[in-house]
């Protein structure tokens, strides 16, 4: 697997992508459990997608990461590179960086196994507490994948 971070391209990009996060997090919509959640994924082409959480009555929302990863795939684009997550309660004036989850993990590794590239994560720095950048592969090792059931994604790629 390909590793294009972190390049002075990426970095250029990693301010857009954490306020464009931190934005659409008040776009939540969550009755039930009054956090609010926003996603920004960046392509290699340098487009900037987002999401945010979407509860239901039924308890089964649709996290942000997932519905940032559903924006980039309406676009056209299969191919992200960096993440960015911030997340909060309603009128958290200074929302945390919010590691994805174990099921949004799994549906991002999903596209890096597509596009062949490595996914950087923003991750809050314990030792520091400032924002650092982890990999994917790093927070979800011995992954599950298409290759497993042996499916060959090459003609899904864009
Ligand atoms: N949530 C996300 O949007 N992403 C995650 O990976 C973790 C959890 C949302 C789901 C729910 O709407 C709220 O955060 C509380 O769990
Ligand atoms: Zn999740």
């Amino acid at each position: 697997m390909q590793l294009i971070l972190p390049t002075e391209y990426d970095l250029a990009h990693a301010e857009a992508l954490l306020d464009a996060a931190r934005k659409v997090r008040l776009n939540a919509y969550e009755p039930y459990s009054k956090y609010q959640v926003g996603a920004a994924i960046l392509t290699v082409g340098g487009r900037i997608y987002v999401g945010c959480n979407v509860e239901s009555a039924d308890y089964d929302g649709t996290h942000a990461e997932e519905a940032a990863l559903a924006a980039m795939v309406a676009g056209g684009d299969r191919t992200p590179v960096l993440l960015a997550v911030f997340g909060g309660l309603e009128g958290d004036p200074d929302p945390s960086n919010a590691p994805p989850c174990g099921k949004c993990r799994q549906k991002l590794m999903e596209f890096s196994s597509l596009s062949g590239h490595e996914l950087g994560i923003f991750v809050t720095d314990p030792a520091r507490g400032g924002l650092r950048v982890v990999l994917l592969s790093e927070i979800l090792p011995w992954s599950f994948g298409p290759a497993n059931i042996g499916v060959d994604l090459s003609k899904y790629r864009r």
